[in-house]
């Protein structure tokens, strides 16, 4: 039930301090130690590289997770898309260990991995929404997201729950002590509560830079995992609004993108990587001394006077679960604003069970 929400994708946008919480519930004892079980930590140890298998914005998901498993736990990881792998199998390490992330679990690109992989023999952990769905039940582990139902057709709190499990996993495997990461979640789901709060802030700039129709594409870039985050934002909009959007890594503008740049053209850069903050500021006013229009949403110790939308700092690694907030709600209101379907975009099915 949609309750007081015009379409569920709002409600379910709002729900994501909650599913952060139930993550952390269900997954650290009272000390913040994280609570996942041996036969799993022990398998992933073992094993030296870490496939992860998914699609779409769980593909995106697990671009984000794959940073976590390497930065945190030290552990060689890749991401593939799973409709390439299964029928261009890289090759693949000596000892290989799969996770696949799937909100629906029943993703037939991803069930087809899955199988080839357990005719192979290899050991797998899905981590899905569903429980009891087929990639649950025919992983050798499964672990729940626990965003409870997700009835839009763009995903949003599966996202944040697959990359919550990925770094309480990250976390475990790490024995990390420089970081409290329940504490950190924590901080992260007051951010996001305080993000979701700020709506009218992001219909605003959807109205003025996204809803026209003059605007026929858009760009988000990035640097680091915030490019990762630049290819989510950039599907969510795309597929409930139809406006061409691209998302990238910033420092890819000069090699080609820029010659789409015109006056008008939003573009939209994530700042949140101390790194790499200066480079993508670089980037971004290539585009705007072309006449871009420019936004920027970045952590507050990276911001500076005129920038658009100004994110709490987290952990760099977990700046996705903040970022990525506002873009959803800028694909939520630019879709609204042009009088579309937001909950059931065109062409479109929730669980997509065709290869
Ligand atoms: C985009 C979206 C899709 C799914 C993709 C994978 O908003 O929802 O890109 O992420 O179809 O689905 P699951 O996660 O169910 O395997």
């Amino acid at each position: 039930d949609k309750g007081i929400y015009p379409y569920y994708m709002l409600k379910e946008v709002d729900e994501q301090p909650v599913v952060m919480r139930r993550l952390m519930e269900r997954y650290f004892d009272d000390q913040g130690n994280a609570l996942i079980g041996k036969a799993i930590l022990d398998e992933i140890n073992a094993a030296d590289r870490v496939y992860i298998i998914a699609a779409g914005t769980s593909y995106h998901a697990g671009l984000a997770g794959a940073r976590l498993f390497e930065q945190w736990a030290n552990k060689p990881t890749s991401v593939f898309i799973s409709s390439e792998f299964a029928y261009e199998e890289p090759l693949l390490s000596e000892k290989p260990f799969f996770i696949f992330l799937s909100q629906s679990g029943e993703t037939a690109d991803s069930r087809e991995v899955l199988q080839n992989i357990n005719e192979a023999g290899y050991h797998s952990l899905t981590l899905t929404n569903v429980e009891k769905s087929t990639l649950w039940r025919e992983a050798t582990y499964a672990l729940p997201l626990l965003a409870g139902p997700e009835i839009a057709v763009a995903s949003t709190k599966a996202y944040i729950a697959q990359i919550t499990l990925e770094a309480i996993l990250a976390y475990a495997l790490a024995g990390k002590q420089d970081l409290n990461l329940m504490e950190e979640l924590s901080n992260i789901a007051v951010a996001i509560q305080a993000i979701v709060d700020d709506k009218d802030t992001f219909k605003q700039v959807a109205n003025e830079m996204l809803v026209p129709a003059s605007t026929n594409s858009a760009f988000y870039i990035g640097r680091g995992v915030d490019s990762s985050v630049a290819l989510e934002a950039a599907l969510k909009l795309k597929e409930i609004s139809y406006v061409q959007a691209e998302g990238f890594a910033a420092g890819e503008l000069k090699h080609g993108t820029l010659a789409l740049i015109e006056e008008g053209t939003p573009v939209i850069a994530l700042i949140t990587q101390p790194k790499t903050s200066g480079l993508v500021r670089g980037n971004l006013s290539e585009t705007t001394a072309r006449g871009s229009r420019s936004y920027t949403i970045v952590s507050k110790s990276l911001a500076k006077e005129g920038d658009g939308y100004v994110l709490p700092d987290v952990d760099p690694l977990l700046a996705p679960l903040v970022e990525v907030v506002p873009t959803q709600l800028l694909a939520y209101y630019t879709s609204l604003g042009r009088g579309l379907d937001v909950d059931r975009p065109r062409n479109l099915a929730k669980s997509v069970t065709v290869q």
